[in-house]
């Protein structure tokens, strides 16, 4: 894992939660360094054993990497402006795209976000065992992915992550180093653990 660095952000808790989770959290400002291949590779694999419901594993990646380029620009023009003003720092670029239909039963997938969002959780986290960073996002136009890439109309895009080593403050504009320096904040267990009526703890 890389050596730790003064902006690290770990979740502020006494409790000894699994150390990736703790060191995870979603910068704005990435090295300017390529991710290796084989990280790549064991990350896209890390999302390959995710759980989904009926295993319909409806996930699917497109990579733009700063090394090839094509597919990288055509992924970071889908991004609205203020993900594009940091996001041009991330050396990859991955955008997640469900299939919206069950492959089992052949009707909509209700569950297809769901599953989605478990398979970018195992993204981040198998990520971050490389010592890299994601960034989530979902301001971008879901149009402007699917004309770019000619994506059949069952599939949706769902989300784009910005993968890459962290970055320095110095590298975002003014007004975004704030916003990076800003505390992590979470509600308290309080407000979602309910082990009597909704609402009550
Ligand atoms: C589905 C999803 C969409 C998001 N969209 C954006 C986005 O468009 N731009 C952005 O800067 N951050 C985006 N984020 C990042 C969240 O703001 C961030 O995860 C949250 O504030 C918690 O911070 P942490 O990940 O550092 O713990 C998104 C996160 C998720 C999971």
């Amino acid at each position: 894992m890389n050596k730790k660095n003064s902006m690290e952000k770990p979740a502020n808790t006494n409790l000894d939660i699994q150390a990736l989770i703790k060191r995870r959290y979603s910068p704005r400002t990435f090295a300017d360094k390529a991710v290796e291949a084989d990280k790549l590779e064991r990350i896209f694999e890390a999302v390959r054993w995710a759980p989904s419901s009926m295993n319909d594993q409806p996930w699917h990646l497109i990579v733009g990497t700063k090394e090839e380029q094509k597919n990288y620009d055509r992924i970071f023009d889908s991004l609205v402006e203020f993900n594009q003003i940091w996001a041009k720092l991330a050396p990859v670029l991955v955008v997640i795209v469900a299939d919206t239909l069950s492959a089992k039963t052949k009707k909509r997938n209700t569950a297809f976000a769901y599953d989605c969002g478990q398979a970018a959780a195992y993204f981040s986290l198998q990520a971050m065992e490389e010592g890299l960073f994601t960034h989530q996002m979902g301001g971008f136009s879901k149009e402007k992915i699917t004309e770019a890439f000619d994506i059949p109309e069952r599939f949706e895009p769902v989300s784009i992550i910005a993968l890459g080593y962290k970055g320095k403050i110095e590298d975002l504009p003014e007004n975004f180093r704030e916003m990076e320096k800003a505390e992590r904040e979470r509600r308290p267990q309080s407000a979602f653990v309910f082990t009597s009526d909704w609402g009550a703890k």
